[in-house]
């Protein structure tokens, strides 16, 4: 059983499908904490709702980004997780973070990497550049996380068509209902230990 902690900053749809295969013991873990950088986030109140502790940490309350880091940094000590999943979570983790836990952190993406990717790529933002350059398809990808931003190497993707009548919004849904899949998919790999990163690539290593 792997110990999962999870950020997120908004409703928290990928935090759901992680604790509902969970449930259903799709994949052995446990989901054992929620952290979030926005108090409101809809993830939190999931999180409570499962019985999972449910950590708000305010950017506001510190007066630089590194010691905002230090404090995640603190908590994930604490926690010791196995894995960390990036789920909707809108800041860049720190480069003491990623240094510490990489291989252990997991991230997903809302378009075919290494496309649309980077910074200021990020929720309907991405959508919005795929329609427009034209695109046919689309998609997402679980990496794992490097220093980089959306760079680390990648365990899976899944693509979604876009139709000639997409608007953002509408790519976006289907691309989330991927992203649920996938994500369940990469956890499940990671957990019967089945990953193995060779710089670039991650090989997916066959059963038993
Ligand atoms: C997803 O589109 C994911 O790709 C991106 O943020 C969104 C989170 O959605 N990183 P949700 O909060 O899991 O519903």
């Amino acid at each position: 059983m792997i110990r999962i902690t999870v950020f997120a900053s908004g409703r928290g749809t990928n935090l759901q499908a992680i604790i509902d295969a969970c449930k259903r013991n799709e994949i052995k873990g446990k989901v054992i904490a929620v952290i979030s950088n926005r108090k409101n986030a809809y993830a939190l109140e999931r999180a409570r709702k499962h019985n999972i502790k449910a950590i708000f940490v305010d950017p506001k309350k510190f007066s630089s980004r590194e010691k905002y880091d230090n404090k995640l940094l603190e908590i994930l000590r604490l926690l010791n997780p196995d894995l960390i999943v990036l789920a909707g979570y809108t800041r860049i983790l720190g480069k003491k973070i990623v240094d510490e836990f990489y291989g252990k952190i997991i991230n997903i993406h809302p378009s075919l990497l290494p496309s649309f990717g980077g910074r200021g790529y990020y929720g309907l933002r991405v959508h919005r550049a795929v329609l427009k350059y034209g695109c046919k398809i689309s998609g997402c990808t679980i990496h794992f996380v490097d220093d980089g931003v959306d760079t680390g190497p990648i365990i899976t993707q899944r693509c979604v068509p876009v139709f000639e009548d997409d608007t953002p919004e509408t790519l976006a849904e289907r691309v989330s209902k991927e992203e649920h899949k996938a994500i369940v998919e990469a956890i499940k790999l990671f957990a019967e230990n089945r990953l193995e990163i060779e710089g670039r690539r991650v090989r997916i290593l066959s059963k038993g």
